[in-house]
């Protein structure tokens, strides 16, 4: 396993502030190519994870820990990175530590692995696989959202809606109830929200919330205490 390292992620901000609009993701894949030293890359896949359902996706899965993860719970996983580096991580994660990726449920067993090198916002990268639209049961984020420009979060929640199956799904934040619309936010950079405002007609449905048990230590407040939190979503047709 990788350890975690110590950089700050204020550096990461500042590397990543060179690069303005669409090209923001040649700044995540300049980080790739620096080397290891990546603040959000734990090494080891976060230990929130219980239930299975068919297929995933992990867009920009990292080193892909989460897929082997969702993998070893019997999903059909596949991971999404605009980095080719981040890509050959992944393969390099699988060939040498498939062991900690125990098969969980023998009744269930083992899913297949995918990792395949794309833009989240394209097509090209289904093609590729052979999937179609609305091809994924569920989709986890893990500290993608939070990668993308902010300009982008709109479009991000549309893409859920394009790519989720008609059946249960998880994702997070106020976009997916309105997906494709611009959600104002503070000069904080808090989202001004009515939280009884109803959900726009596309917009996804969450139906469970919760606080886990354990997580990595950058989800943890002061003491330990646990400020992470897991969000299922899932269509509303
Ligand atoms: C903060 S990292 C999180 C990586 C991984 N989920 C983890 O927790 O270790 C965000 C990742 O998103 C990838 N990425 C950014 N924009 C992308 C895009 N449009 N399509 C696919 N991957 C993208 C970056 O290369 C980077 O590896």
């Amino acid at each position: 396993m990788t350890a975690p390292t110590n950089i700050d992620p204020k550096d990461i901000q500042a590397h990543l502030a060179q690069f303005k609009g669409d090209k923001y993701r040649d700044g995540w894949a300049s980080l790739w190519d620096k080397g290891d030293n990546l603040p959000w890359d734990k090494g080891f896949p976060n230990l929130h994870w219980r239930t299975p359902w068919s297929s995933a996706l992990v867009p920009g899965c990292g080193r892909g820990v989460d897929v082997l993860l969702l993998a070893s719970f019997g999903f059909d996983a596949y991971g999404l990175e605009y980095s080719a580096t981040a890509i050959e991580a992944c393969k390099k994660e699988q060939a040498e530590n498939h062991s900690w990726y125990r098969v969980r449920d023998q009744s269930i067993g083992q899913g297949n692995v995918t990792f395949i090198q794309g833009d989240f916002f394209d097509d090209a990268w289904l093609q590729k696989i052979g999937v179609a639209l609305n091809g994924f049961d569920i989709i986890y984020d893990y500290t993608f959202f939070c990668a993308l420009d902010p300009s982008m979060r709109p479009k991000w929640a549309l893409r859920h809606t394009q790519l989720l199956s008609p059946s249960p799904a998880e994702a997070y934040m106020e976009h997916l109830s309105h997906p494709g619309e611009d959600i104002p936010y503070n000069d904080q950079g808090l989202i001004k929200q009515d939280p009884l405002r109803a959900p726009s007609k596309a917009g996804l449905e969450r139906v469970a919330y919760w606080q886990p048990e354990r997580t990595h230590e950058t989800g943890q407040g002061e003491n330990g205490k646990i400020e992470d939190r897991v969000s299922i979503w899932r269509r509303r047709n």
